[in-house]
């Protein structure tokens, strides 16, 4: 039926699974959105509104809200997945428990579903290898807030049938994502490996008394944070003097670090509780009233970049050649 407004089904409605029923929403799909915990069905309808409601008021959508909000069914019932052509896992980082949701998942969609994990870390490789159907399971690895960043990272493991990585990488791009496919699974799949290697180097700087933290901060912001925006790594060194590059790589890697402890920094905070702005103790330590009020700027600023990387996608100097040269391009 040329109508039919399709069924998608995300498993799992804490933050990402939220922001990711919003997106979906927005995307134009019914969502069977399924809390397993008691608060998501608590708290999950409140976090989805708030998205779609600010999201409108920011232009990212013109729909009227309560509209969308009949697309979306609450259940807790995993049969109610069965007419969904697409599903979103975003349950918490375990192995263990993802497992347990991909086999209530298996038993009721039907044999063509896509089924896809928004796993940050897990190898694809081993969420993979306990599931009947092997070749539909994907990684897809969205970034927060789903619904306004064009990131999306569709990974493959070993048994995935890449025609439907392909299929799906096609679908995200008509949502106005700018996905990545990444064809060989690896851990960490493309952003974690790139921005833990940075990670480290900021922990390794910080423990060896070379630089503060709120200085370490400021350098990124500052430097990459100008312009990452706009363009990749190897984009950057085009476009700022390769040769440079290629003389300074020389001397430098070796200096960089490689430890692979755990960075005393973090493991200090992290074993007495603290979890950053949600709890007020992390890297800064935060008042209530701060720790609200660098939520609500964070948000605030996601728009605003979301606007300005829209105003630059990958394609733009094709597209401004094209506009000059019609014939040509
Ligand atoms: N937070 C991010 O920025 C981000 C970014 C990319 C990927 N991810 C990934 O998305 C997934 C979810 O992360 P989140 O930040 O939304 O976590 P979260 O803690 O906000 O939510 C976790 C959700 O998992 C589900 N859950 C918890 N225990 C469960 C159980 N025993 N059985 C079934 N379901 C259970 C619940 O729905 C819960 O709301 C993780 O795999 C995470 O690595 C998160």
């Amino acid at each position: 039926m040329e109508n039919e407004i399709k069924e998608v089904g995300v498993i799992g409605l804490g933050l990402m699974g939220s922001s990711i029923v919003a997106a979906m929403m927005m995307y134009g799909y019914k969502v069977i959105a399924l809390g397993p915990l008691d608060a998501d069905i608590e708290q999950g309808p409140g976090r989805i509104m708030h998205a779609l409601n600010e999201s409108r008021n920011q232009g990212l959508h013109h729909y009227d809200v309560a509209d969308l909000e009949s697309r979306v069914v609450y259940t807790r019932n995993y049969a109610d997945l069965h007419n969904c052509f697409l599903i979103l896992e975003c349950v918490t980082e375990k192995a263990e428990i993802k497992r347990i949701v991909y086999e209530q998942i298996e038993a009721v969609v039907s044999r063509d579903a896509i089924v896809t994990t928004n796993t940050s870390a897990i190898p694809i490789t081993i969420l993979q290898e306990t599931l009947s159907h092997p070749e539909r399971f994907i990684g897809m690895h969205w970034a927060e807030p789903a619904f306004t960043t064009p990131f999306l990272e569709i990974i493959c493991g070993p048994k995935t049938d890449i025609n439907i990585a392909e299929s799906l990488y096609a679908i995200a791009s008509g949502w106005g994502k700018e996905p990545t496919l990444l064809r060989k699974d690896i851990r960490g799949f493309i952003t974690n490996r790139l921005m833990y290697a940075m990670y480290r180097e900021g922990f390794f700087l910080v423990e060896n008394g070379y630089a503060s933290v709120e200085d370490i901060d400021r350098a990124c912001r500052n430097d990459a944070g100008y312009w990452m925006t706009f363009c990749g790594l190897f984009r950057y060194m085009d476009l700022t003097g390769l040769q440079a590059y290629y003389h300074v790589i020389k001397d430098l890697f070796p200096t960089l670090s490689n430890d692979t402890h755990m960075p005393k920094l973090i493991e200090d905070i992290a074993k007495q509780g603290g979890n950053g702005v949600t709890n007020g103790n992390g890297f800064y330590q935060y008042t209530t009233e701060e720790a609200k009020e660098w939520e609500k700027v964070f948000e605030e600023f996601n728009y605003d970049i979301n606007n300005l990387a829209r105003k630059y996608p990958a394609d733009i100097v094709y597209k401004r050649l094209r506009e000059m040269s019609p014939g040509k391009i």
